[in-house]
């Protein structure tokens, strides 16, 4: 099969993380956990812990004017602002709308997308659809996550994963380049919504002092089947993203998958015929950012020189929903 044709290209990443270091360590003095454990079953270290009254929106801002400023694109010249969140600033309105004011994108479209952890290639396949259609030049892909807010810190099997912090994309149209996605496979899986899902809070179950009480409001996870669905589905969709662009594995140069865990990840690699030293990792650094996890681990790759003009990157991506995807892009 021949490669596509792209019609749109990431122009640039940006990325913003918090300045609080929290070491495993530090947990430990908090939780019945130790370093040893997290990092022997997860392969994080230390992750980011963003300061109360830094919002989602002004991360995703933050992170979305670095992507601008690297592309050369001005706040008015963006046509849509998707951003995907977990942890949204505010129940109404969206937080994509909160940051497309900080950010003075007045000419654009805003909204909010939840695809949990999977949530920036959802954004990405979304202005895909958008700029093809014709309905405008530039897009921001924004994955805007605070996860520390919706933790239970009192529930060491998930407290010890998550992290908070920002990444975005400028993307266009690829002008023929040759640049951009060249396929993608997204699916999602709602009879599985309560492997991982925040039970009270929302119109089921509305915020009342007995969710709160019982912390209902709170992340919920049953790590095991969420850890064998993830490799699961994140391997079979690096097959079929790479069938669908006519490449295999060996063609690629980095893949970027989001970081849940570096067990995870490992196997994921395995399935899909990549070995590590072609895997970007920084699972140990921040922990699982959510959807921002992907953009984050991109923008990083690009400024190391892992990826650059002409690299072949394959990124997927798990979460909640479930929802899950790959995509390939040619840089
Ligand atoms: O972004 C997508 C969302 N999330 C994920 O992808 C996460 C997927 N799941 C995972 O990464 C792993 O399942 C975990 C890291 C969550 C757990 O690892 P595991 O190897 O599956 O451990 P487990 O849940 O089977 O627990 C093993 C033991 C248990 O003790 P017992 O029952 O064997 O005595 C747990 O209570 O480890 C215990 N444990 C801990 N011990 C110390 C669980 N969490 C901790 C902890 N510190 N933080």
């Amino acid at each position: 099969m021949k490669n596509p044709t792209p019609i749109v290209e990431i122009a640039a990443t940006g990325r913003f993380l918090p300045d609080n270091v929290v070491t495993n360590d530090d947990l430990a003095k908090t939780m019945d956990t130790s370093d040893e454990w997290i990092r022997t079953r997860t392969g994080i270290s230390e992750r980011r812990i963003a300061p109360d009254g830094l919002t989602a929106a002004e991360m995703g801002a933050s992170a979305a004017r670095q992507a601008m400023e690297r592309a050369g694109v001005q706040p008015g010249e963006v046509d849509i602002v998707i951003l995907s969140t977990a942890t949204p600033d505010r129940w109404l309105p969206s937080t994509a709308c909160d940051t497309q004011a900080l950010l003075g994108c007045d000419n654009a479209v805003a909204f909010d997308i939840m695809a949990a952890c999977s949530g920036f290639l959802y954004g990405l396949s979304m202005a895909e659809g958008y700029l093809a259609a014709g309905r405008g030049e530039i897009a921001l892909v924004i994955s805007a996550e605070k996860m520390s807010t919706i933790i239970d810190w009192d529930d060491r099997t998930t407290a010890v994963l998550f992290g908070d912090g920002a990444g975005a994309a400028v993307v266009r149209r690829s002008n023929g380049s040759g640049r951009g996605i060249l396929s993608t496979h997204l699916r999602s899986d709602g009879r599985l919504a309560n492997l991982l899902y925040r039970p009270g809070g929302g119109t089921i179950d509305p915020l009342s002092q007995g969710v709160l009480d019982e912390g209902r409001h709170l992340m919920k996870m049953q790590g095991r089947e969420i850890f064998k669905n993830a490799v699961r589905n994140m391997a079979e969709a690096c097959d079929l993203a790479l069938q669908k662009a006519g490449l295999t594995s060996d063609d690629i140069d980095l893949l970027v998958p989001h970081q849940a865990n570096i067990r995870i990840i490992e196997a994921t690699a395995k399935y899909a015929g990549i070995p590590m030293e072609k895997v970007y990792v920084n699972v140990d650094r921040y922990g699982n950012m959510s959807s921002a996890s992907v953009p984050i681990a991109f923008d990083e790759a690009l400024e190391q020189g892992r990826i650059g003009p002409g690299s072949k990157v394959l990124t997927a991506a798990f979460g909640a929903g479930l929802t899950w995807g790959a995509m390939t892009l040619r840089m």
